[in-house]
């Protein structure tokens, strides 16, 4: 079964072809990272205007990719949710014109199901049940993966995404955006150990994170320094705030995994490309003897592919829509 797969919930337009779930046969994405580099951020009605404009062209040309004509496509899979409301409309407004026109099912993919599913794409060995650590610019979740299409919530963050505040942490020390990878090289410079940084814990909810904190802590101590003229070491405060973000994270996963019973432990987002938060729980993994997915780089991020992978288990459980569908801006996996 090929899947046409449309991704449009932030600043990457991305359409894909998927075979079955599992072999991606085209992926090709659009980035806007450049312009909203210009004001630190996602700007939301830039990133709706700049879906407009690329998707119709990037759509002929994953469909080129596949080496597939119009008449090949079986289905087509949209992210509906969550993110930038304008920004998913415009993918979810063309796929089911698209749906529409060719007379094929239209599949809604909420967008965290999608970067779990990236993780088929790379392992075909890949089954749940198993458990997800979903770390991206709007998402921080441990979700028990009993089935592709039965998800549970076990914990998360109650405020900022891990994302967000390796995004924000970078700005202040006055990295490009988006900001978590030059966080990353820039951490990798230094041995950190020079900055005390918090460590949130959310009472009674073990497994529930907070990052609001941190990212304060991070902004205050560069303000501060600034503003008294003293020397901030910028790669250790890089380092020791991963490191920050690692703790948090890890020991949450393996307790999560604990609970639940599950030997398998799969990464999702953007964040999952990490180098010390992959290194983190690799350790962890290995010591407790559960098995750990981390997916390739170039899975990480937001990709049409992924869409298409969780698209094809949707449409196995017979979850497909009509022409009412709408777009949310937030919304539970598990629903
Ligand atoms: O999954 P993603 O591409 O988009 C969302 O669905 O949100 O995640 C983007 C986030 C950004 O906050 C970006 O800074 C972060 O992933 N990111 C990283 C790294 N690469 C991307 N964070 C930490 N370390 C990295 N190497």
């Amino acid at each position: 079964m090929k899947i046409l797969a449309f991704e449009s919930s932030c600043d990457e337009t991305a359409v894909a072809v998927v075979e079955d779930g599992r072999r991606v046969l085209s992926d090709a994405i659009a980035s806007q990272a450049d312009m909203h580099a210009l004001y630190g951020g996602v700007v939301p009605e830039i990133a709706s205007r700049k879906h407009v404009e690329v998707i119709g062209a990037l759509t002929e040309k994953a469909l080129a990719d596949a080496d597939c004509t119009r008449s090949d496509i079986d289905a087509v899979a949209v992210t509906y949710a969550p993110g930038l409301i304008g920004a998913v409309l415009v993918g979810l407004s063309f796929a089911k014109s698209v749906a529409l026109g060719l007379g094929v099912p239209l599949i809604p993919v909420h967008h965290i199901r999608g970067h779990i599913a990236a993780n088929y794409l790379a392992f075909p060995e890949l089954e749940p049940p198993f458990l997800a650590l979903a770390i991206s610019g709007g998402n921080t979740l441990l979700i028990d993966v009993a089935g592709y299409t039965d998800m549970r919530i076990l914990g998360g963050t109650r405020d900022d995404a891990a994302g967000e505040c390796f995004d924000k942490a970078a700005r202040v020390l006055g990295l490009s955006y988006p900001g978590g990878r030059p966080m990353d090289e820039l951490a990798r410079t230094s041995p950190g150990g020079v900055y005390k940084l918090p460590h949130a814990k959310v009472d009674g909810a073990p497994l529930d994170m907070s990052f609001s904190g941190l990212k304060t802590a991070v902004v205050n101590l560069a303000h501060h320094a600034e503003q008294v003229g003293e020397p901030l070491d910028r790669g250790a405060l890089a380092r020791d705030f991963t490191q920050a973000v690692s703790e948090t994270l890890v020991p949450r996963t393996m307790e999560a995994a604990r609970q639940t019973g599950r030997k398998i432990i799969v990464a999702a987002g953007g964040v999952a490309a990490n180098t010390f938060i992959r290194a983190d729980l690799e350790r962890a993994c290995q010591k407790e003897g559960r098995r750990l997915y981390l997916p390739p780089l170039k899975f990480c991020g937001d990709n049409g592919a992924m869409i298409g992978a969780q698209g094809y288990y949707e449409y196995l459980a017979g979850h497909t829509a009509g022409m009412e569908l709408n777009a949310y801006a937030t919304k539970e996996i598990e629903e």
